[in-house]
Parts: structure tokens; sequence; C-alpha cells
């Protein structure tokens, strides 16, 4: 572990912290875990040695004393992230280096391997959400993230480990994730699937928790009821269609010819080419519809539904005079963190009754491209991004 390159400001950076998180910091035994781009050991070192040691600058120390763990993540100073400074078109993404994030007591650091794209991206980076959420500029677009921690907070060290894998969506109106490193509330990871790649993990905690809070939490969709989910091929659609299967409902699903033999391998049990087709000419009497379309959809849609009905919808809002004509209720949905979520999607993963579906894999420096793909609203399921 030891570099060439001594007298770095990381030298300077480890007095500070050791200052602040070991106070009272004095010669004598340190069992030290260092993990960095120049590898990894475990061992014991006095302060004293350490304090002469230089590291390269992406650096995490782990120090055992007394049985209590500090934790340091010297990250040099800089860190590579795609960056929009206003709101504008794809050539808005930048790759910059921007100062390392701290960690507050209830965070924890995470290294991320790998994110995805959600429709959510672009239409921040467009403006679309302006006045319904506060972002600040420079901003990190992204909201899905798979990792492994580097770092932990002092009140979550009970329960994450350095090196532990995890996976979650961060705060929506926060830095996001198309970025080297992220800090994010310990309350919203969960373990990453021991049965996924980084890249399938990543794809999910989004979709994964919109799809969960729309049928179960808002929905309380319940076995042998019958469900319509609109887009069922698309990134929130795919998952919706399986967690509904899982839940025992009847599944029909909107989607276009080339995607039939797709969603009915998802196991949707009725399938309806929305090109050719009239949905509300062909189903009646359903106890619940999940719009992922809105507009014309979400209005035809309040046909479909029996009296009592459940529309919940994440892509419109809600309509007194449709819920009064047709005896329904329209429930809007907006996608939260959650850790206990994350939990219970990731047995539902490891247990095989989800599976995630990654149509496209892109590089983080591909970002620009990979909007492009989104943008163009006819993607299967979900879009990769490699970051490291
Ligand atoms: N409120 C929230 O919290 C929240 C959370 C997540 C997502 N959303 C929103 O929900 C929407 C869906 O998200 P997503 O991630 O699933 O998007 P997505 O993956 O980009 O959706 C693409 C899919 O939509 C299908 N599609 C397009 N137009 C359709 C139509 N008229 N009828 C049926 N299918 C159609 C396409 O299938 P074909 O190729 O077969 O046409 C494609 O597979 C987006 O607008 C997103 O912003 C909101």
């Amino acid at each position: 572990m030891e570099s060439e390159r001594t007298g770095s400001p990381v030298k300077a950076s480890l007095m500070a912290c050791l200052m602040n998180t070991v106070p009272h910091c004095s010669p004598g035994s340190l069992h030290l875990r260092l993990q960095g781009s120049g590898g990894f050991c475990n061992k014991e070192i006095d302060v004293l040695s350490l304090l002469k040691m230089s590291f390269y600058p992406d650096t995490s120390i782990c120090i055992f004393r007394k049985s209590k763990i500090s934790c340091l993540h010297l990250g040099g100073t800089s860190l590579k992230a795609i960056v929009i400074r206003n709101y504008g078109g794809r050539d808005q993404l930048q790759l910059e280096d921007i100062p390392a994030p701290s960690v507050e007591k209830d965070e924890v650091l995470v290294k991320i391997h790998a994110t995805s794209v959600n429709p959510l991206d672009w239409k921040v980076r467009e403006g679309m959400l302006k006045g319904r959420r506060d972002f600040q500029f420079p901003l990190i677009l992204g909201w899905d993230f798979s990792g492994v921690v580097m770092d932990v907070g002092e009140e979550v060290s009970q329960h994450y480990q350095i090196g532990d894998a995890v996976f979650g969506m961060p705060d929506l109106t926060k830095n996001g994730t198309y970025a080297e490193y992220i800090s994010v509330k310990a309350d919203y990871l969960a373990p990453k699937p021991r049965n996924l790649s980084h890249v399938e993990a990543a794809s999910i905690p989004l979709v994964g928790l919109t799809a969960w809070q729309s049928l179960v939490t808002h929905g309380n969709l319940q076995q042998g009821e019958k469900v319509l989910i609109h887009a069922g091929a698309g990134g929130v659609g795919s998952f919706a269609i399986q967690l509904a299967k899982h839940l025992g409902a009847y599944v029909a699903t909107t989607v276009s010819e080339r995607n039939k033999d797709f969603v009915s391998e998802l196991g949707a049990d009725e399938v309806i080419d929305y090109q050719k087709q009239n949905f509300a000419a062909q189903l009646a009497d359903f106890d619940v519809v999940f719009d992922t379309v809105g507009g014309a959809a979400l209005e035809k849609s309040c046909s479909v539904l029996k009296p009592g009905g459940r529309l919940i919808t994440i892509a419109g809002s809600a309509n007194a005079s449709l819920e009064e004509r047709y005896a329904i209720r329209i429930d809007p949905v907006e996608v939260e963190p959650n850790g206990q979520h994350m939990k219970e999607i990731l047995t539902l993963l490891e247990n095989r009754k989800i599976r995630p579906v990654v149509e496209q894999q892109y590089r983080l420096d591909e970002i620009r491209k990979a909007h492009e793909v989104s943008e163009s609203r006819h993607l299967r399921g979900k879009i990769g991004i490699v970051v490291q």
C-alpha cells in the first residue's frame, strides 16, 4: 500500500481525519484495514508509523481500536461524476472531477460499481420537474446504485461494515449515482442480491420500489384480484408484472407487437397490443389499474375498473370528476427511498420470484447515448451503466 507519492495532500487529510475520528490518538497498537486503488491489506501498526506512511488518493482506512471501529475514507480530493450545471439537452451531461462527499452519522459511503438510467433522469435534466422538486446545481443525476461500502457513519456501524455489497435508491432531491461514490442514508439500503451482478442489481431499486409502493403499499393488491399494468415491457412494468403474479393476481398488460412474448414469459395472463387494440373495449371488472403512461390511457382506464376499484398512477394526477363518475379511487404515487421495501425486494430477487431485465448496457462516459435510448420510450426493461 505504501506509495512513492510522499508529501501529498492526502497525508494532511489523514492527520486531520485521525484527530477527528480517533480522539486522544496516541502512540500504540492499531489494527488497520486499508483498501484503495493500490490494493488491500489488514495489519497491526502503531500510530506513528501510520502517520509516516503515504497513501494513494483513493484509500479507505478502517481502524479497530478497543473493539471500536473508526473508518476514514481519504478519498483524496475528488471523484469522477457526470454532472449537469443547468437544465437542458444531453450536452449538459459532462464528466467532471468533483469533491468527494462527506459521510454523516446515519450514512454510509458507497463505492458505486453500477447505476442505471430511468426516464426520471432525463426528465430532471430537461427541467420537467422544476417547481415540484428542488434541485441544486451542479447536480449529479441517476437514482439507482449497486456497490460496496467504503465508510460507515458512527450511528449505523452496527448495520453495515466496510466491504459489504449493497444496493438502493438515494434521496431524490440530492446528488445521484452517476458517480464513483455516494454518501447515502443507511436506512435506504439493502444488501446486494447474491445472485445478481452489480449491473443487474443497479437496474432494480427505483423501478422495484415504484412497483412495490404502487401495488403493495397504495394498491393493496390481493391474491385473486385482477390488475391491468400499462407499459408492461418498460422498466417499471416488467418488474410490476412479476410482482403482481407473485402476489397471486390475474395480470393484463399493454405492449406493442415486439414485446408480446416477452411479457407473457414474465407471467402476464392477458396481453393487449396498445397500437392495434382498444384495451378499454376488451377489459372489464378489474380491481386495480397500474397506470405508467398517463394522459388518455389514464382516462380510458377508469372504465376498466369495477366500482370501488383502485387506479394507481405514476404518470398522472388525481381527478375528482373521474373518481365520482366511475366510483373509483385515483391514487397518484411518487416513489420514495425505503430500506425496508428494498429488503422485501431483495428476498424476491434472491428467491428468483423476480428477475432483472437489462436490455442495454453502457459505460458512465457513454451516458449521453444511454439517455438518447431511454428518451425513445421503447426500451425493454432497463439500461445498465457500468461505473467501475
Ligand atoms: N411517479 C413516480 O414515482 C415514478 C417512478 C418511476 C417511473 N415513473 C414514470 O413512469 C413512466 C414509466 O417508467 P418506466 O421506467 O417504466 O419507463 P420506460 O422503461 O422508459 O418505458 C418504456 C416502455 O413503455 C412502453 N410504452 C410506451 N408507450 C406506451 C403506451 N402508450 N402504452 C403501453 N406501453 C407503452 C414501451 O413499450 P413498447 O416498446 O412495446 O411500446 C417501452 O417498453 C415514466 O414516465 C416514468 O417517468 C414515475
